[in-house]
């Protein structure tokens, strides 16, 4: 019988793979110019990219081609100067583990088929519960993201009300600058939207502890049935921490499931100054990491750590009669701790580049983006013409123009990043808009900065200049 096209020789993969890896060496070209001059959505690459697959096998080279066209034709989000949002590098040594889990292809849900891969995955979550001081009972898991690790803290913590009915009568406390993916894991758990309550912040943007007690307590004099307080380690807005401490103390007195969003802080704790700002994270039932912004890595990777295991076995263990050859229990098995059985080895991507670079390099790295974004803020704060906000507790600078609308700062927004060498975003706090700036790249070092305060000084004197001449944009 002939060999089915499909089923392709070793030497055909090693061909190929030789030419994919040139094509990855290339991929890891990083473009100074952050928005390609020729960005858009309608050129006749988009034409090519359109069509559907065919019905026969098209040349791997024209094929190689356009995947590598698609991806540098894209914002480049690596760049030194890429400080919008999250800067996601993407270590190489990350998507280099990824590659190979790839290769592998095993599933990890159970760790019956892989139990050395799933040994790997268990010893870095152990290590992150000890960083976190978290109790013997604790565990953590990898996911895809921190949307879907609060999807999973959110279904655990529900089931800590007594039923389902009571979903109606719950209350949940977070601020106005939670991240909106809170409120979709509840809706996804099948909350109303009135189960949220939006506690006041304080005046460096964190949440008033105080406030959310009497709101609990005003909750529960009512008739509701407050069970969930988000924390959270570091907004997108601006890195604020709230009080870790002081709401654990609450979740403690009130009987609350208190999870800590540290999807942007998290991982701050490996540093001095990071540990110290977080205080009280350990006293968490739920904490979730993000490390494709903290440590650097690929998208893709998320992890949740958890107080007590039970819990999310509590809501995730189940099993089908197609599954009772799967038995092994000396180590964890992932599927009763999330939603997912086929489970894609994420754990490579944080095991190659921790083993391979080893923790200083991180906490070193850290601590830089620590002081870059304490330099950049006290810079900013010089400039007559900009009101700039709290000092960075991370790695964010917000302002805006002292003397402008919101319209007028988002206009600034566009005056910045219009030569492309240096992307910022923004937000709106408070009902405020302002301007962001993130230093969260292990490219970045101090003159990357400076030459992004240099266009930003240059972007806001052009702004002043226009508008005392009366004129537009
Ligand atoms: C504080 C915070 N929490 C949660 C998320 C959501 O994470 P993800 O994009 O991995 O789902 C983000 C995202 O960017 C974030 O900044």
């Amino acid at each position: 019988m002939s060999r089915r096209q499909l089923d392709w020789p070793d030497t055909e993969v090693g061909r190929l793979a030789r030419k994919a890896v040139d094509a990855f060496v290339e991929a890891q070209r990083i473009d100074d110019r952050i928005v390609p001059a020729d960005f858009s959505g309608k050129d006749v690459l988009a034409t090519e990219l359109d069509c559907c697959p065919p019905e026969l096998a098209r040349d791997e080279d024209t094929l190689l081609r356009l995947f590598s066209a698609a991806g540098r034709n894209a914002v480049e989000n690596r760049a030194a100067r890429f400080m919008a949002f999250f800067p996601t590098r993407g270590l190489p040594a990350g998507s280099l583990a990824a590659m190979l889990a790839a290769g592998y292809n095993r599933p990890t849900g159970a760790p019956d088929y892989a139990p050395h891969l799933v040994r790997m995955e268990h010893s870095l979550m152990r290590w992150l519960c000890e960083l976190f001081a978290l109790p013997g009972g604790s565990i953590g898991t990898m996911t895809s993201g921190t949307s879907m690790s609060t999807l999973i803290a959110v279904a655990a913590a529900a089931d800590t009300l007594p039923d389902v009915t009571s979903r109606a009568d719950a209350t949940v406390y977070v601020t106005e600058q939670t991240h909106h993916c809170v409120a979709k894991a509840l809706r996804v758990a099948g909350f109303p939207a009135t189960a949220l309550r939006e506690v006041p912040m304080t005046p460096d943007w964190g949440m008033d502890a105080a406030a959310a007690r009497r709101m609990v307590a005003a909750d529960r004099a009512a008739g509701r049935l407050p069970f969930l307080l988000v924390g959270t380690a570091g907004t997108t807005a601006n890195g604020a921490i709230d009080a870790l401490g002081e709401l654990a103390d609450l979740a403690d007195d009130e009987d609350l499931w208190f999870h800590v969003d540290g999807a942007y802080g998290g991982f701050f704790q490996l540093t001095e100054r990071g540990g110290r700002r977080l205080a009280g994270i350990g006293r968490a039932d739920s904490i979730a990491l993000d490390p494709p912004k903290t440590l650097f890595l690929p998208f893709g990777t998320g992890v949740l750590l958890v107080r007590e295991a039970a819990h999310l076995h509590r809501t995730f263990s189940q099993r089908g009669d197609y599954m009772t050859d799967l038995d092994d229990d000396s180590l964890p098995s992932y599927t009763d701790l999330g939603p997912e059985l086929s489970r894609e080895y994420r754990a490579a991507q944080l095991w190659l580049p921790l083993h391979l670079h080893g923790v200083a390099a991180f906490r070193e790295t850290l601590d830089d983006m620590l002081d870059l974004a304490e330099f950049a803020h006290d810079d900013l704060a010089g400039d007559p013409a900009l009101d700039v906000g709290p000092p960075p507790r991370l790695a964010t600078v917000v302002f805006r123009l002292a003397d402008g609308t919101d319209e007028d700062n988002r206009d600034l927004l566009r005056r910045i990043n219009h030569d492309g060498r240096t992307h910022l975003s923004g937000c709106v706090v408070g009902g405020r808009y302002f301007l962001r700036m993130t230093v969260l790249n292990p490219a970045t070092y101090r003159s990357e900065v400076e030459g992004a305060l240099a266009g930003i000084h240059d972007a806001v004197r052009r702004r002043v200049l226009t508008h005392q001449r009366g004129g537009g944009a």
